[in-house]
């Protein structure tokens, strides 16, 4: 059968359609697998039992005996492509009430699963563009501007023509963590960015960024976010905030940052990290003209956005019981697992040249095996051989040619939602081979 070329461009091999496959079989394989690779949350008693009481409220009316606006009864109708009425009514409360930020319902739209708003954003501002110049219409093509790689695997091959990503290094810095040594971490290189001629010749259609990161657990700290937001006004482009893992849900930071937004910031939030990546549910908070496209692309893609989500969590966000479960169980659930990650890593490979980047948020380790003799996309085949489930450094540099930037070959992503005795077995799988391939170079 012959495909378009839009059609081959989706069905090509791709770095994540390649792991979400081996993630796949791994789950289905009847081997004991150390699932470290995948980007599910953790299971949490105190989590799921919340969602399973409101999932059975669902279906009971209100006192007046007529269906409650969250009820079973509004999956029985679309919404309209914005998204599902009540929910957005219920977050433009929530997000009013707890930063000041003046929201309307025109603010705010759903997507199912903030992959797809991506989808959207960065159609919606990469690739083709026709402007005008000197009374003449030219076609630019312009880019997201991702100011500090590495950077989410997910963003990769979003755009339906090509792909229209720049990315900026880090700095590296060796820090402290907890006052042990053995840290590193990625600040962002403003001097490069701000000398980028795609940046000075207008030819960057938003920048974006993950905070918490995903793949790091890096986050930007407030004053790289302030001076982000100022070029992109000076740029006249939109900052997108991914804020999958950030504040106030489901809350996995532990450094102290602020979350703010202005009608030139396109936050993203999702309702996946704080345990329902099933039911797809995205939301966009930016201004009218954002939300409008938005809700277009959606009738045409969607119809209308997922409304399961919604009816689970517009009551918890009425009532604010989706920001206490994230302070409560959600990011100390993490923390603790953060504390566990580090002492099993350093255990194990204390003594050899590894550096962890520092814990400050997220639920994925990210770890930098200096100098080590292969690169770590030869580690995944070596540790998945051996029953334990890695991602490779080199897919999260969308924008970046790493053929010759070893520091892309040298770390490796790892999941800490495991469950404590997952977590050990795979880091003592982790411990032996890169202990043995070190010694073996010596
Ligand atoms: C940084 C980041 N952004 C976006 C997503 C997409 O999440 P979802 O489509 O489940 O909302 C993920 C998923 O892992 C992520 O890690």
């Amino acid at each position: 059968m012959k495909f378009s070329k839009f059609g081959q461009k989706f069905t090509q091999p791709t770095g994540i359609s390649q792991l979400m496959d081996d993630l796949g079989d791994a789950l289905k394989s009847d081997q004991p697998v150390n699932m470290l690779g995948g980007g599910n949350p953790a299971r949490i008693d105190a989590v799921n039992e919340l969602f399973l009481q409101t999932y059975r409220e669902l279906g009971n009316d209100n006192d007046t005996g007529e269906a409650n606006s969250t009820s079973i009864i509004s999956m029985a109708n679309y919404s309209n492509p914005q998204g599902d009425a009540a929910f957005i009514e219920a977050l433009m409360g929530f997000f009013n009430r707890h930063y000041d930020w003046n929201l309307t319902a025109d603010n705010i739209a759903l997507t199912n699963g903030s992959q797809n708003a991506f989808f959207f954003l960065f159609n919606l501002f990469g690739g083709a563009f026709v402007e005008a110049k000197d009374s003449e219409e030219q076609t630019i093509d312009k880019s997201i501007l991702l100011p500090l790689a590495p950077e989410y695997i997910g963003y990769s091959d979003v755009h339906v023509e090509g792909q229209h990503f720049t990315a900026v290094l880090p700095h590296i810095e060796e820090v402290t963590h907890e006052g042990e040594e053995g840290f590193f971490k990625y600040r962002v290189d403003f001097e490069a960015l701000e000398s980028l001629p795609a940046l000075t010749e207008g030819r960057i259609g938003a920048i974006c960024c993950s905070r918490p990161t995903n793949p790091t657990g890096n986050v930007l700290t407030d004053e790289e976010m302030a001076r982000l937001a100022k070029i992109a006004r000076r740029y006249e482009v939109p900052l997108i905030i991914d804020n999958a893992y950030g504040m106030p849900f489901p809350n996995i930071i532990y450094s102290d940052v602020t979350l703010n937004w202005d009608d030139n910031t396109i936050l993203c939030f999702s309702l996946s990290k704080i345990g329902l990546p099933g039911v797809r549910t995205g939301v966009i908070v930016a201004a009218p003209e954002v939300i409008a496209a938005v809700s277009a692309m959606n009738a045409v893609v969607n119809l209308s956005p997922t409304r399961f989500g919604a009816s689970i969590a517009t009551p918890l966000v009425e009532n604010d019981a989706i920001k206490d479960l994230s302070n409560n169980e959600i990011k100390p659930f993490y923390q603790q697992q953060a504390q566990t990650a580090v002492a099993l890593l350093k255990n194990e490979l204390g003594d050899y040249p590894l550096m962890i980047h520092k814990p400050e948020g997220a639920i994925f380790f990210w770890l930098w095996f200096k100098d080590l003799p292969i690169t770590t996309l030869e580690l995944y085949d070596i540790l998945k051989e051996k029953g334990t489930l890695i991602v490779p450094s080199q897919y999260f540099f969308p924008g970046v040619d790493v053929s010759d930037y070893q520091h892309a070959h040298e770390c490796i992503r790892m999941s800490i939602a495991a469950d404590e005795d997952t977590l050990a077995k795979g880091i003592a799988v982790i411990g032996e081979v890169v202990r043995k391939l070190y010694d073996e170079a010596k």
